[in-house]
């Protein structure tokens, strides 16, 4: 049986892809990349220095020159890699609400899109990898070995990312988080270019209602099936 090389998983915010993409590359022996630490780190480094980030032009000479790397965790708290701008340890920084609230609209720019885009690619065409992203389906990888489609409904994905956040000891309002994942979903999904949505030929796994070791033992299920739909969509 030959196994997929180069996975794509895409969907909305916490819908479970980054826990499940983890598992999955560790499982198969595969680099796990998360591209929306590109989009966060782009914007941490904007708001940093004061910058607009409804500019384009200013965006796309920061995503062109700034300097990013991740790496595997250096620190024992709870995180999946290490993220450096610049040499520097940012983490968890990219994480900030703030950041939340912002990154879509550096993410919208098509020249951010371009830049961040092609250093997926060349990573992703190397194989034997689990990219994680929006687009990545779509636009980054569309010739992907195998691609999976996460979603579940806005109040579960609300729901995890409230417990996950009180879990790292920050305070969380349920209602204020559902009202922004509305609003960023709407945003991703409604950008012109590369918008977020499942491509023709994704595997559509929708995780409501599932622990984590049920959406892991579905995906991996798929990665030795080769490809069936299992979503109630047709
Ligand atoms: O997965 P995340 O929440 O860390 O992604 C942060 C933002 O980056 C999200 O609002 C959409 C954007 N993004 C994107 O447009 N394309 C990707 N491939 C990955 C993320």
């Amino acid at each position: 049986m030959t196994l997929p090389s180069t996975i794509a998983i895409d969907g909305p915010a916490a819908a479970g892809k980054s826990t499940v993409a983890q598992r999955l590359a560790a499982w198969l022996g595969y680099l796990y990349f998360d591209t929306g630490v590109m989009y966060r780190a782009v914007t941490l480094a904007a708001l940093e220095q004061g910058l607009d980030i409804a500019g384009e032009a200013g965006m796309n000479h920061l995503a062109k020159t700034l300097t990013m790397d991740v790496q595997p965790p250096t620190a024992d708290d709870g995180r999946q890699y290490t993220v450096l701008l610049n040499g520097r340890d940012v983490t968890w920084e990219i994480r900030r609400s703030e950041v939340d609230a912002c990154v879509s609209t550096v993410s919208a720019h098509p020249k951010v899109r371009q830049v961040l885009s092609a250093r997926q690619r060349e990573m992703g065409q190397r194989g034997r990898v689990v990219m994680v992203g929006r687009d990545i389906g779509t636009v980054v990888l569309p010739d992907a070995d195998l691609k999976i489609y996460l979603d579940a409904s806005v109040e579960e994905r609300a729901q995890r990312r409230t417990l996950e956040r009180r879990e790292q000891g920050q305070p969380a309002n349920y209602e204020g988080i559902l009202e922004r994942m509305r609003e960023r979903d709407e945003l991703d999904s409604r950008r012109p270019v590369a918008p977020m949505q499942p491509a023709a030929d994704a595997v559509r796994v929708d995780t409501t209602g599932l622990t984590e070791e049920e959406v892991f033992d579905l995906i991996v299920g798929v990665v030795l099936s080769g490809r069936e739909n299992l979503s109630d969509s047709p």
